[in-house]
């Protein structure tokens, strides 16, 4: 057995399944592009402070999940629980608000931390793909992040999707709320676990969330926010839901949705997903929120935004296609015959890859059978063969290994692009 194993939680991503991976990050990105997101590349740690600031003082995230330590320097840092945090630091930093036109639009992705107890689909050290909109009043921005979710969805071939929506209205219904949530459990608090008594005092709404309390809460009729809303609203959700409509999107409103980050304010979604053994995955979420910039010293702009969870994508569509869908073989096969051929393969390999073909040059000094054998486990389309015969003659070999077809080229037919159709 090795000698150094991999931490618990984490998880080492290979071959075809890491192909797979940077698929789905790829389409994130590309989809994202075509609303026209910019990239956003920032720290992969941050003062702790930041995320108890932002993420919230009575989320699980932030209270019993996160990776945090203190430096040599004796500063308290931690592994990033989730991006939304950082880039509005980075945004407020850097006053992008200032250099650009609102509403920004950033996407951004890589590696988050969470100290959770590792299952299907959840890990110590995950990769999310996210995107933010910041300095934007308009419902149309939270229907598109929703719209974004369902075309990278739909780009990666995955159809069947719930959304489950609610909303808090803004932050004065959301308090309006919460209060109301408070004066309804005052009579229930003894009955609740330790976490819900002191959320009971620092965010009663996280209670809705509690997973020790789930089964008891749910026997109780909680006031809904839905019931919380204003006019103005309560028409802002509607019209949102009515673009959903229009545009195809798989959504319920749930009443009891509460997300577990505290900065949300308005609109907030979760995207679910069924394996074919019937355990659903949560994909995604987010939502708006309208106080963290101020928070953050930054000005009163209010945002909307969603993270992916892409490990849970990269399951899901194992489950759908099998995986071997996603492998990808090189074009074309260089067999050198000996080591005289191995120059001339070399110039052979780098001039179909300045034409955007993909070349393996075979470098072991492998027998012609075994070379044939290798080419055809690999599914390679061309084969290209160097011996003694093609070296005199400056013709070189090619079988399409498909059709059999054999024919002739000349390193100049090469370079005019005679390969590359
Ligand atoms: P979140 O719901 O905490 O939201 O995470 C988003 C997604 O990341 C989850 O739906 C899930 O797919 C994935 N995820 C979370 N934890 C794990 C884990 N331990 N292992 C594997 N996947 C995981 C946020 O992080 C917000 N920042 C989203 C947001 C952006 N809201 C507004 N803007």
């Amino acid at each position: 057995m090795a000698k150094f194993l991999k931490q618990r939680g984490t998880i080492d991503i290979f071959d075809t399944e890491a192909l797979l991976f940077q698929h789905v990050v790829s389409t994130c990105q590309k989809q994202a592009r075509l609303f026209n997101y910019k990239p956003i590349i920032i720290p992969t740690f941050e003062s702790t402070a930041l995320y108890t600031r932002s993420t919230g003082e009575t989320s699980d995230i932030v209270t019993k999940e996160m990776y945090d330590f203190k430096d040599k320097g004796g500063r308290d840092i931690a592994l990033r629980p989730e991006g939304t945090a950082g880039v509005i630091r980075s945004i407020v930093e850097n006053k992008l608000y200032a250099i650009n036109d609102l509403p920004l639009r950033y996407y951004y992705s890589g590696s988050f931390f969470r100290y959770e107890r590792p299952q299907v689909g959840r890990y110590r050290e995950f990769s999310q793909f996210g995107v933010e909109v910041v300095g934007s009043n308009s419902y149309l921005d939270d229907a598109e992040t929703i719209l974004l979710v369902k075309n990278i969805l739909n780009s990666l071939n995955i159809f069947e999707y719930k959304v489950r929506i609610n909303t808090f209205g803004n932050a004065n219904c959301r308090n309006a709320h919460r209060d109301k949530i408070k004066e309804f459990l005052k009579d229930h608090i003894d009955n609740l676990c330790e976490d819900c008594k002191n959320r009971f005092i620092k965010n009663p709404l996280r209670i809705l969330d509690c997973k020790v309390d789930k089964e008891y809460i749910e026997k109780l009729s909680i006031p809904v926010s839905l019931d919380a809303l204003d006019d103005e609203n309560k028409e802002i959700f509607e019209k949102t839901l009515q673009i959903l409509k229009e545009n195809d999107v798989n959504f319920e409103v749930d009443p009891y949705l509460v997300r577990g980050l505290d900065y949300y304010t308005g609109i907030i979604y979760e995207f679910d997903i069924s394996l074919k053994d019937g355990k659903v995955l949560t994909i995604g979420g987010g939502g708006r929120y309208s106080s963290l910039v101020k928070e953050l010293d930054g000005p009163d702009l209010s945002c909307v935004g969603f993270g992916l969870g892409i490990n849970r994508l990269v399951l899901i569509l194992q489950d759908l296609y099998q995986l071997e869908h996603y492998n990808e073989s090189a074009k074309f096969y260089i067999m050198p015959f000996d080591a005289s051929s191995y120059n001339i393969a070399m110039i052979i390999a780098q001039t179909l890859r300045m034409q955007n073909q993909s070349v393996v040059v075979e470098t072991n000094n492998k027998s012609v059978g075994s070379m044939f054998k290798f080419a055809s486990k690999h599914n390679f389309k061309y084969a290209i063969m160097i011996g003694e015969e093609e070296l005199t003659n400056k013709l070189y070999k090619v079988k399409n290994l498909e059709t059999k077809e054999q024919f002739f080229v000349s390193l100049d037919d090469i370079k005019g692009g005679k390969l590359n159709g």
